[in-house]
């Protein structure tokens, strides 16, 4: 029996500096992927994965991510003094749970690792799933769901992977596995950014994790790796040599939004998909690409 995944870290301190200049009074992963900002969708994601708290690895000057899940009491009377009830049952809807949400301060930009470390008192000894906001999943089960199922079935840590776009290997965290059952494959090795030309495979470490707790006592370290940041992968490598790993390659689409084309390409994604609207943004963005033919 593996013990249930029930805590969440989202590091969320980034600066957002290949979105600004959106991202300089919004907090990057507050920006808006159609009608609600990209935390709404990995909130979701991360209940609909049975996580009952949501610990923020937050910076300074993003107080707004917290008041995102809060009451916004003046909102909710004028919207309910006008009967817009529906709008108003939209906005109740992204509430925070009464203490289903944590937020600690990572007050130095030391890196992923780092931010994760910061979390080790609230999780405490118990194994956790870290998602990484910006990589937004669009996927049925959604993504964080199916790590959790792919944890239960052989236990340990498991990374969630994908194929990198052609010649992008370079810019990620990249895997090297051993045999292969399906989309879940033993991993052999990880090594984060590496030198072009040098990848152990093309899948790339896409943003959601399940780690078990003694990965805190590596990060513990504070040692140094690509970027001179403190690197998770670097920590998930030390903890390989005493417990197993496995790489989900998992079924659906990420979108980076931490990267302007990622965010437009998020927007038109998710747009698309909504029941309620998907075809009049259809219709919108064809009638816009036809008003605006290839130069
Ligand atoms: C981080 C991780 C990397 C992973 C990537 C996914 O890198 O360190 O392993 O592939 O997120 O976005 P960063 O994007 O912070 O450089």
């Amino acid at each position: 029996m593996t013990k249930p995944i029930r805590k969440a870290v989202l590091p969320v301190a980034g600066l957002g500096t290949r979105v600004l200049p959106g991202a300089k009074t919004t907090p990057k992963n507050l920006l808006n992927v159609f009608d609600r900002p990209i935390l709404s969708y990995v909130v979701a994601e991360a209940r609909a994965a049975g996580i009952e708290h949501l610990v923020f690895i937050t910076g300074r000057g993003q107080h707004a991510i917290e008041d995102y899940f809060d009451h916004h009491f003046e909102l909710e009377a004028q919207l309910e003094a006008k009967g817009k009830s529906e709008i108003l049952a939209d906005l109740k809807a992204e509430l925070g749970r009464p203490g289903e949400m944590s937020f600690v301060r990572q007050m130095q930009p030391l890196g992923l690792g780092h931010a994760v470390w910061c979390a080790r008192e609230l999780i405490g000894d118990e194994p956790f799933a870290v998602i990484l906001p910006d990589m937004l999943m669009q996927a049925n089960p959604p993504a964080l769901a199916q790590g959790v199922a792919a944890y239960e079935k052989v236990g340990g840590n498991i990374v969630l992977v994908e194929p990198a776009p052609e010649g992008e290997a370079h810019k990620y965290g990249i895997v090297a596995l051993g045999e292969r059952e399906g989309r879940l494959a033993r991993m052999t090795g990880m090594v984060e950014k590496p030198a072009p030309g040098t990848e152990p495979s093309n899948l790339f470490i896409s943003g959601r994790y399940i780690l078990q707790p003694e990965i805190f006592e590596l990060l513990g370290a504070h040692e140094t790796g690509a970027g001179g940041e403190i690197q998770l992968t670097d920590a998930m490598v030390k903890l390989m040599a005493t417990q197993s790993f496995h790489a989900l390659e998992y079924d659906g689409t990420t979108y980076d939004c931490g990267d302007k084309i990622g965010l437009l390409r998020a927007n038109v994604a998710f747009a698309l998909a909504r029941p309620d609207l998907g075809q009049a943004a259809r219709e919108a963005i064809e009638a816009l690409l036809r008003a605006n033919p290839p130069r």
